[in-house]
């Protein structure tokens, strides 16, 4: 998969770089290629995500945050990357954030949690809560890719800038650009502000509302 097999590239050049290196003529793939395909069953890539050893937060992470929820889920969450409680529930939104995503879901959408399906742009937790780095996420993005090719929800709503931004590639202020409604190969993409912020600033949850009620009225 040309995803990974660039992640796989981009940390050998960082390493490279870290070691003193500013200019290879190394072809990291030059010899024998491993097999980059990604499973296409859901289990076998959970399987492999929590194998996982590509990249720093592997080393620093008690359990890989796969995902949950209905895997033919219609409608599909995808957050920043697992905090505390989640690095140590194994369970994306299992905190303070994951509360009220969960009455998000059920008050406003009328779904329960199980009827959706939550994940995260990173599987595992960044030190000190920390956004996950570019190496970080490019490196983690092919599980992702690969679990919204296997779920095929119909909406993906990004949970705050970071998740938006790495399934877009456009990195307009959240403010500037939530509620908005994006066709992407395959699914409707709809970036809203992520619950942690709503955690912070109460009074963004009208407008989160807002964006809730008509992803609502696109389910129907
Ligand atoms: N914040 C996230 O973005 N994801 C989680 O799973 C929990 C908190």
């Amino acid at each position: 998969m040309k995803n990974l097999k660039n992640a796989l590239l981009l940390k050998q050049l960082y390493l490279l770089k870290q070691l003193g290196y500013n200019y290879t003529s190394v072809n990291a793939f030059k010899e024998e290629e491993p097999d980059l395909t990604l499973p296409n069953t859901l289990e076998k890539l959970q399987k492999q995500a929590h194998e996982c050893h590509l990249c720093d937060l592997s080393k620093s992470r008690t359990q890989v945050v796969f995902g949950e929820g209905n895997t033919s889920a219609t409608l599909m969450f995808v957050g920043e990357a697992p905090g505390a409680t989640e690095d140590s529930s194994g369970k994306p939104f299992t905190g303070n954030s994951g509360e009220l995503l969960t009455k998000m879901i059920e008050n406003v959408l009328e779904l329960s949690r199980s009827d959706v399906y939550i994940t995260n742009m990173v599987k595992c937790r960044p030190r000190d809560n920390a956004a996950p780095t570019p190496v970080e996420a490019h490196t983690c993005q092919p599980y992702l890719l690969k679990q919204i090719e296997l779920i095929e929800p119909k909406i993906i709503v990004a949970l705050g800038a970071t998740a938006y931004h790495y399934l877009s590639g456009d990195d307009s202020p959240i403010a500037k650009i939530r509620g908005t409604v994006h066709e992407k190969n395959g699914y409707t993409l709809i970036p809203t502000y992520h619950p942690a912020y709503l955690l912070r600033n109460p009074s963004a949850k009208k407008e989160v509302f807002e964006d809730l009620k008509m992803i609502k009225s696109l389910l129907a």
